[in-house]
């Protein structure tokens, strides 16, 4: 399918690897160009080379944290300050327990998850909105349908991402811009080998056997790829998909059983 948005610049946060990695993959093959971002400068070089020679697409890489204002600025100077289309990302917050965090941890982790795809939004989506097209999808997590005990920092941020989304997507769309979230759920990444890890040391098992359990509790079997998590960012962001407004999209193998 031709998703109609050749040409269009896109902005793709916390990219070098993973589950962002996996959307600008797949917005490159339909000849997207973009700015790419993540901190650690070797990795996310090295990403945009392989995504320039493998697409053919322009492609600026800026090293920066996301979640600081300066490492916004950068990103936002990089893409001339406007892009066509805005993925939101970041790392996920730690795991732990509700009893041990304190204001500093949740102020990091709504910092994080929540402030910052806002911020970006709040700095992009006008221009979006003058030029009458614009997309807009946030990584998210299935902790918003459904809570997971130990990434109580995460539920909680990612919630009020939530609910910012729910209300602006309705005030953006009549211009041409869509917001919408895309919800992972478990899929094969870096964020998903230092939790399994996690839950290896807390439950006595091998990482293998971690693996194996959490494989057999996805009615798909298996873990999810970024590279199919990219192909459904990439079509929200495209021509096709102007009427899917404000929608949280859970992508987790059929692992959250609600029937709506
Ligand atoms: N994978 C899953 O199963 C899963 C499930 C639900 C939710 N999620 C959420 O989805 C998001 C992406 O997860 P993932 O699995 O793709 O993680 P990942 O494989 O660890 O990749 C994270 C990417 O983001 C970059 N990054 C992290 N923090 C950043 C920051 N502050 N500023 C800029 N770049 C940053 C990393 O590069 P640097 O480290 O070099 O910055 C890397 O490129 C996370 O928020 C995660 O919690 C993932």
């Amino acid at each position: 399918m031709d998703l109609g948005i050749k040409g269009k610049r896109a902005v793709v946060c916390a990219s070098s690897r993973g589950l962002g990695r996996g959307c600008a993959e797949a917005l490159a093959e339909a000849a997207v160009d973009l700015v790419l971002n993540a901190r650690g400068a070797a990795a996310l070089q090295a990403a945009a080379a392989e995504i320039r020679e493998a697409h053919g697409v322009a492609v600026t890489a800026v090293a920066a944290d996301i979640t600081s204002e300066a490492g916004r600025a950068a990103v936002l100077e990089a893409a001339g300050g406007a892009a066509d289309i805005l993925i939101t990302n970041a790392g996920g917050p730690p795991p732990g327990s509700w009893t041990d965090w304190g204001r500093e941890d949740f102020l990091k982790a709504i910092d994080g998850n929540m402030l910052t795809p806002i911020a970006l939004m709040q700095a992009l989506v006008p221009g979006m909105m003058e030029r009458g097209w614009g997309r807009v999808v946030n990584i998210t997590s299935k902790a918003v349908k459904a809570p997971i005990g130990v990434l109580g920092l995460s539920n909680t941020a990612r919630t009020g991402l939530t609910g910012f989304v729910a209300g602006t997507a309705r005030q953006v769309a009549h211009r041409g811009v869509t917001i919408n979230n895309l919800l992972p759920g478990v899929h094969d990444t870096a964020r998903s080998d230092a939790l399994d890890a996690g839950q290896a040391e807390r439950e006595g098992l091998s990482l293998a056997e971690v693996r194996a359990k959490r494989e057999a509790a996805l009615p798909v079997g298996r873990y999810g790829t970024a590279a199919e998590f990219g192909a459904a960012c990439a079509f929200l962001c495209s021509t096709h998909a102007g009427f899917i407004v404000g929608q949280n999209i859970l992508i987790d193998g059929g692992e959250i059983a609600t029937t709506l």
